[in-house]
């Protein structure tokens, strides 16, 4: 069957107004056609038999298309409501062909409160090749619209951000990108498609690190980009094959697994977070919590209109390194390691993990202390959550 066709027999299963937690299990799959097997298997092949030259089934070369990959891709593409998704190795890996869309001298606006990883690819890597990248906080449409030069081509949004939770508003952005003639982009990673999908709001490519919710299971790293014009679309099919950064055949079949729950593990994740962040907001040792779906959060009711949930992710701040530390090293059920978005909780101190790699003062500028923690809420009773949170505020 050539690619086309798979494509479009794998998708009219789904009925064309399937509802969002519908999509996330059956979008992009359907049983084996071999076997029947439910679960769309791991094609771990390198190559496809030809019947005669030129004669095959849509797959010739197994970094130009996988099945299993395929799958995720169709999957994903509608989950976010876009039109096609590429997936990659890593997060990373992602946001790095994304970039690879540009030419030399072109200039990307950047939210100041990216990602670190992001902004030492930008700065370290990027800017080598004659890209140049201005970091604003994004949040406010004037400072955006300040930072817009002639060879402006690409807006990149974190929202919320991490770990200081500030929200862009993905409307107004996409209006004044549209405005000028700039690809939108936006990393989804920390909200998620069951929270926020950007597409609906006017963004042009949406990455994710799939490592994080998507996965869900802490046990796979791998990234994807979604678009939605046919232009944007034909670049990434070209890129993701000239560059090669792909996804494995397990990877992809993992990420498919934990897609099926998405929707289940995000409500979870929110009402976990909400009650640590309403714990937290009350503790006497606690100086700030930064979780949108707190009322004194400056951008609640914005939180609440771009989102469908307030998120697994919160940040606190208790003062000073050393107590941020004692925290981070007393908690017992929560574990002390970098990432998210997984159903364990999660717990780190951004100024020397995640965000070690950004500079002093570029934390300072952002807001980013040395007093502040961040978890990831998993999905275990909120309690036992609670409880532990509880006895590393009493030691430290
Ligand atoms: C918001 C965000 N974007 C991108 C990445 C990079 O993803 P990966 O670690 O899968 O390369 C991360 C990783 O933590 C992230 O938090």
């Amino acid at each position: 069957m050539p690619l086309g066709g798979m494509i479009k027999s794998k998708l009219m299963k789904l009925p064309d107004d399937a509802r969002f937690s519908t999509i996330c299990i059956h979008a992009g799959q359907e049983p084996d056609p071999s076997t029947g097997a439910i679960i769309t298997p791991i094609y771990q092949t390198s190559t496809y038999v030809q019947e005669a030259v030129g004669q095959h089934k849509g797959f010739e070369y197994a970094r130009t298309q996988n099945p299993t990959r395929l799958a995720l891709e169709m999957n994903i593409a509608a989950i976010e409501g876009g039109k096609a998704a590429f997936a990659f190795a890593s997060g990373m890996a992602a946001i790095d062909t994304i970039t690879t869309m540009l030419e030399a001298g072109d200039h990307v606006i950047v939210t100041d409160n990216t990602y670190g990883g992001t902004y030492r690819l930008f700065e370290q890597v990027l800017r080598r090749y004659q890209l140049s990248f201005t970091y604003v906080d994004t949040s406010c449409l004037e400072l955006i619209e300040r930072a817009i030069r002639p060879q402006t081509k690409m807006l990149f949004i974190e929202t919320p951000t991490n770990p200081v939770m500030r929200l862009t508003d993905l409307s107004a952005a996409s209006e004044l990108a549209r405005k000028h003639r700039i690809t939108m982009v936006v990393d989804n990673t920390f909200a998620s498609p069951v929270l926020q999908r950007p597409i609906a709001f006017g963004a042009d490519l949406v990455v994710h690190s799939t490592t994080k919710y998507l996965n869900g299971h802490s046990d796979s790293v791998g990234g994807i980009v979604v678009a939605v014009r046919d232009e944007d679309i034909e670049s990434l099919k070209f890129l993701q094959n000239a560059a090669g950064a792909i996804l494995s055949p397990f990877d992809s079949w993992l990420i498919l697994r934990g897609t099926k729950t998405l929707a289940l593990r995000m409500a979870q994740h929110n009402t976990n977070a909400q009650a640590l962040a309403e714990y937290l907001a009350g503790h006497p040792k606690v100086k700030a919590v930064f979780y949108p779906g707190l009322p004194s959060h400056p951008q609640h009711a914005l939180a609440a209109r771009q989102m469908t949930g307030f998120g697994g992710m919160l940040t606190f701040d208790v003062g000073s390194q050393d107590a941020a530390h004692e925290v981070c090293n007393r908690v017992r059920l929560m574990a002390l390691a970098e990432s998210l978005g997984g159903v364990e909780t999660l717990i780190s101190h951004p100024a020397s993990m995640t965000h070690a790699s950004v500079p002093p003062e570029r934390r300072a500028k952002i807001g980013l202390t040395d007093g502040m923690v961040r978890i990831s809420a998993g999905v275990e009773d909120p309690a036992d959550l609670i409880a532990d949170l509880a006895q590393a505020l009493a030691a430290a």
